[in-house]
């Protein structure tokens, strides 16, 4: 767990982004169903934002749904939309806010976690990573879609873009080995789909799993 938790602000990303969402939705709608949408037993959402995924875990077999978003701004977004979900989420669903590199939950809590988005912008990707795996339970699931590092001269690219874009976007980062990360933490990483969601954005669809 990191010494001084990241407490991430971004007034102005916040209020934008349900539009940017729910426009990049039309292509990654069906990855967030694959992700969400069939997560099952009590499962745990970090980095919510401002609950995109929420909709979709109508359609998955949910005993709890623990959320969390560290950015106040995010988080209350995350809260008004809470309100509007059908009962089925909505009486599972708690929200809590909190960074990934700090999970307030005990070991071996969770059957899913659940990440969208979200290992681009933390912080501490290795540290996020361990208390994913901490909170899992044996023969739990991590599930993932995540933009990552490219190869050869695109790979070059996103190195020399991502100062200027980490500013623009909230600190995400371009140019990160997921894949590679979460295997060094010791889950078994399986790509379910390669997706690229534009020029510097290779993309997958993944499972990690903590083997029991
Ligand atoms: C690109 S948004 C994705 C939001 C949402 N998961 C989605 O799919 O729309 C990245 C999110 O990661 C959150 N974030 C930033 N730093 C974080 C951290 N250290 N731990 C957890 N989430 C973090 C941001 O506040 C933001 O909500």
């Amino acid at each position: 767990m990191m010494s001084s938790p990241p407490r991430p602000r971004h007034r102005f990303f916040a209020a934008g982004y349900d539009i940017g969402a729910r426009i990049a939705d039309v292509r990654l709608a069906p990855l967030r169903h694959l992700v969400a949408g069939e997560a099952e037993g009590r499962v745990l959402e970090i980095g919510a934002g401002t609950g995109a995924n929420f909709d979709y875990y109508r359609w998955a077999r949910i005993e709890a749904l623990e959320a969390t978003e560290p950015d106040p701004f995010m988080l209350r977004r995350a809260e008004a939309r809470a309100r509007k979900l059908p009962p089925y989420v909505r009486e599972r669903l708690t929200l809590t806010q909190a960074p990934a590199e700090a999970l307030p939950f005990p070991d071996a809590s969770f059957d899913a976690v659940v990440a969208t988005l979200v290992l681009c912008t933390v912080a501490d990707l290795d540290a996020a990573i361990a208390e994913t795996f901490r909170v899992l339970k044996p023969g739990g699931a991590f599930r993932l879609l995540e933009h990552v590092a490219a190869r050869g001269f695109e790979a070059k690219a996103q190195r020399f873009v991502q100062p200027v874009y980490g500013w623009l976007a909230a600190g995400c980062h371009l140019n990160r080995d997921t894949a590679s990360a979460l295997r060094q933490a010791g889950f078994r990483v399986e790509i379910l789909r390669r997706e690229r969601f534009g020029p510097l954005a290779p993309a997958m669809v993944a499972t990690a799993t903590k083997e029991s």
